[in-house]
């Protein structure tokens, strides 16, 4: 190596730096970056030894868009300007064309520059070369998950949609379950029954509804000629047991509501019953109270919804139970008018 050329590296100075004449002056002066590209021409091509005192280093980031600048002026706006939010690679290629030999520099470096050389200055501490990149994830990434993207929830089967919720991890609740559950039932029935999230009995055995509030829910249905597995599907809101059987948080509901909806859409029953202030509430999208919401119909995704209490509410209150027997009448009620207007609709097609 040149003697020339080993002071300049431990100067830093080569060949990574080159010299900048009025760097600042650039930075309040567009015009300015015009003497830029010329001076990265310059270094490419003039002795080391004869750098100027007072001249600023330039980085090799700066010295690519330059040398891009001056290497094609017509598209200096364009590819220059632009160079912020370019992919790694073609500053790869910049940074090559720079690290070129000053002997293999092209004539065309010491082009005039043209009237569209402006360029927005760099900082001269910018060395984050990545932290230029697209923000967004690339297109087949789930923004909300950062995952690769899969079918739409809404587009599923009832295989693929089971699969998964078994491996959702669209909100925090996944880390501590056992078990998800998914729902039970006929899933051709006329009645849906929606409640709010596995229990501590449920997460173990993945079916909604089993422990001695599925029991009493069981026998409501029985009065009703209904059984989980024969005419009625169920379901929760939530497939995933909250810790310590808290109420699910908003966000969690708004990340597990697509397989409700989902499952709504398979099923497509007659008539849906939810099971407790949590369930009609997060169903009706409102903050009334239970007693406010029984005892009329109301409706989720096309669905009339009846509003009943809890079971495990029944368990502790058990002067409820006639209202809630109530509620299952007028369930009843509205499935055999719902079925009676299917009917009506079926003949006359
Ligand atoms: N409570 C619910 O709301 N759902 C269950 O599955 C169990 C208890």
């Amino acid at each position: 190596m040149a003697l020339h050329e080993s002071a300049l590296e431990e100067l830093g100075l080569a060949p990574m730096w080159v010299r900048r004449a009025g760097a600042h002056d650039a930075a309040v002066e567009p015009q300015a970056s015009h003497d830029d590209a010329d001076v990265v021409a310059d270094v490419a091509q003039s002795s080391p030894a004869a750098t100027p005192v007072g001249i600023e280093d330039v980085r090799v980031d700066e010295l690519a868009r330059a040398d891009a600048q001056v290497s094609n002026p017509a598209q200096s706006d364009a590819g220059v300007a632009n160079a912020a939010s370019e992919p790694a690679a073609s500053r790869e290629s910049a940074r090559a064309e720079v690290d070129a030999s000053p002997a293999d520099a092209p004539q065309s470096r010491r082009a005039p520059p043209s009237a569209t050389d402006d360029v927005p200055p760099f900082p001269d501490d910018d060395f984050a070369w990545f932290d230029d990149l697209p923000a967004g994830p690339p297109s087949n990434v789930d923004a909300s998950t950062n995952e690769p993207a899969q079918p739409g929830i809404d587009t599923l089967d009832w295989t693929a949609l089971e699969a998964r919720v078994s491996a959702c991890e669209r909100c925090r609740l996944c880390e501590r379950r056992t078990n998800t559950v998914f729902g039970v039932g006929d899933r051709e029935a006329d009645w849906m029954l929606i409640g709010e999230a596995p229990g501590e009995n449920e997460d173990k055995q993945g079916e909604p509804f089993v422990g001695q509030a599925g029991k009493l829910l069981d026998n409501m249905l029985r009065s009703l000629d209904l059984a989980r597995g024969t005419n009625v599907y169920i379901a929760n809101v939530i497939k995933c047991r909250p810790p310590g059987n808290r109420n699910p948080e908003p966000d969690e509901v708004a990340r597990c509501e697509p397989y409700l909806q989902r499952q709504v859409a398979l099923v497509k029953p007659k008539l849906i019953v939810a099971l407790g202030r949590f369930a009609a509430q997060s169903l009706l999208k409102t903050e009334a109270s239970i007693s406010s919401l029984r005892g009329r119909v109301h409706e989720y995704e096309g669905v009339p919804v009846v509003v009943t209490y809890h079971p495990a509410y029944l368990l502790r209150s058990l002067g409820d139970k006639a209202k809630s027997w109530q509620d299952l009448c007028l369930a009843r009620d509205t499935w055999q008018k719902a079925g009676a207007e299917g009917n009506a609709g079926d003949a006359a097609k």
